[in-house]
């Protein structure tokens, strides 16, 4: 970018806490994202993509398909049913304790996590400078978990430390019950507990109880990876912030199947890959990425670390990198009573793989993208709203604007448009002001825009116009795919 170009865009000051405003009405008047059955009043926690947004999802599973399996020998994809045997949850552990402590006002009629409000509570000890109750609360709190009603030891707490609902201020509490997050459904014409199926609430179970389905049909040797992507359903009590905790949600998901004794190794391998990848791939800031190390382990864990994403609302996970050990796969091994081990050809070993997973949610990608991008600058004293999306990201990769729609800039223009189509999405736009038309692309981070003008006509070049610095240049109109590809790479 030229120096007379910086001098055309100045990047204008945002408060984040408007952020998330501007991102969800962008988002619903380009048709990124729509509410969910929208004419009915909606679906809370459930929305729906449109044109836009459904084009940049597929551009971020696809990037993360092709770098999870294209670019690893070892690594294939499957796509599980979303319904599985019932017994697959009683292993995996899902049936027992997937569940959060869940705590209703009897005033209000509203629910809330139990161990939110006392964590909540805790932080405004804290902000008040009320530190020495806070420590108290806290080792309270750490203490629930050796309690032996865990339930009761957090309902008493709540009560003792006089904790009402944030949003209402009423405490009219009962006790502390466990509430499975998963939902059951009848499969059959009978509704009875003999035929309840669960909806899947991850991915990665698909692929446990296919571990030798795959491992044989592809004659893979470990290590090797099963890669898979869809959906997941998981009844949160506390939603909200648009994307980022719904109740139907994609994952994406990778369990890498190890010898045991090597899982650490694989474990750092792909945390610094999955790292990268945010960054080299997807283009996010790298300085709005965090590293959490889990301190407190799920039983079956020996090592878990998530990637973070600085929100406007706040810094939360987008990625969980777990090292899993033998948990799931002998669980499946005692619940089925199929051999789930391994047999190493060249040393006649026999174990049951250890598992590195890596597991990253394609909505809350979706968001952390969309506001990674979101910016509002000046350009040439107009301002303007801009998705400085990656060119691999961004749902449309170029735009095709004809100075004038009739004659013969209309009928190259069209041309030009037919001939990108075959690779890639684009748009084709010829009303308004030229300045106009740019502003429209900027808004859902169109790259680049070709212009079709007079000296086109003359000489078979057009401009490109850079989304980013607003500068311009000319190319020959037979070279647009090469040079779009060429961004793409
Ligand atoms: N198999 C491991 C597993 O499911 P998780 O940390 O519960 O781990 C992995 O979920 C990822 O799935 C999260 O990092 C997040 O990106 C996504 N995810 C989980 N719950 C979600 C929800 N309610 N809404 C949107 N995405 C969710």
């Amino acid at each position: 970018m030229s120096n007379s170009d910086q001098s055309r865009v100045q990047t204008a000051s945002l408060s984040p806490d408007k952020v998330m405003h501007k991102l969800v009405s962008l988002a619903k008047r380009r048709g990124f994202i729509f509410p969910s059955s929208e004419i009915y009043g909606g679906l809370s926690s459930c929305f729906d993509y449109g044109p836009l947004g459904s084009e940049m999802k597929k551009n971020i599973k696809d990037l993360w398909w092709h770098s999870m399996t294209r670019r690893h020998a070892n690594i294939v994809g499957i796509d599980a049913s979303i319904m599985m045997n019932p017994t697959v949850w009683e292993a995996s552990g899902h049936v027992a304790s997937f569940n959060d402590p869940m705590i209703d006002d009897r005033t209000t009629k509203r629910r809330y996590r139990a161990d939110h409000l006392i964590e909540n509570h805790i932080e405004k000890l804290r902000r008040d400078g009320k530190t020495e109750q806070a420590a108290k609360v806290q080792k309270a709190y750490e203490a629930v978990a050796e309690a032996p009603d865990a339930n009761r030891a957090l309902y008493e707490l709540i009560l003792a430390e006089a904790i009402k609902a944030p949003d209402t201020g009423s405490g009219d509490w009962t006790e502390v019950r466990q509430f499975n997050l998963m939902f059951q459904c009848a499969m059959g014409a009978v509704a009875d507990t003999s035929n309840i199926v669960y909806l899947r609430p991850e991915t990665a179970q698909g692929i446990f109880v296919n571990f030798h389905n795959v491992r044989e049909a592809s004659r893979m040797k470990v290590p090797f990876g099963i890669a898979q992507i869809g959906k997941a359903f998981r009844n949160e009590i506390v939603k909200g912030n648009f994307i980022f905790r719904m109740v139907e949600f994609e994952q994406m998901e990778m369990q890498y199947f190890v010898k045991p004794g090597t899982q650490i190794e694989a474990f750092e391998a792909w945390r610094e890959e999955r790292f990268n990848w945010y960054i080299d791939v997807l283009g996010i800031n790298r300085e709005k990425l965090h590293w959490y190390k889990h301190d407190k382990l799920a039983h079956y864990a020996d090592l878990a670390y998530d990637i973070k994403f600085a929100f406007p609302f706040g810094i939360e996970e987008i990625e969980g990198i777990h090292s899993r050990t033998d948990f799931d796969l002998s669980q499946h091994q005692k619940y089925s009573g199929k051999n789930m081990e391994y047999i190493d050809q060249t040393t006649n070993e026999r174990y049951i793989p250890y598992v590195v997973e890596t597991s990253s949610g394609s909505d809350r990608l979706f968001l952390a993208l969309l506001s990674d991008a979101y910016q509002e600058d000046v350009v040439d004293g107009e301002p303007r709203v801009m998705l400085k999306l990656s060119p691999r990201v961004a749902p449309v990769k170029a735009a095709v604007l004809p100075l004038m729609k009739k004659g013969e800039m209309g009928e190259k223009a069209d041309r030009l448009r037919d001939d990108l189509s075959k690779s890639f999405l684009v748009q084709y736009d010829d009303a308004a002001s030229i300045g106009k038309r740019y502003r429209r692309q900027d808004e859902i981070g169109t790259p680049f825009c070709f212009t079709v003008d007079h000296q086109s006509l003359e000489d078979n070049t057009i401009t490109v116009r850079y989304r980013d610095s607003a500068s311009q240049e000319r190319i020959d109109m037979a070279r647009a795919a090469e040079f779009l590809g060429a961004k793409l790479v």
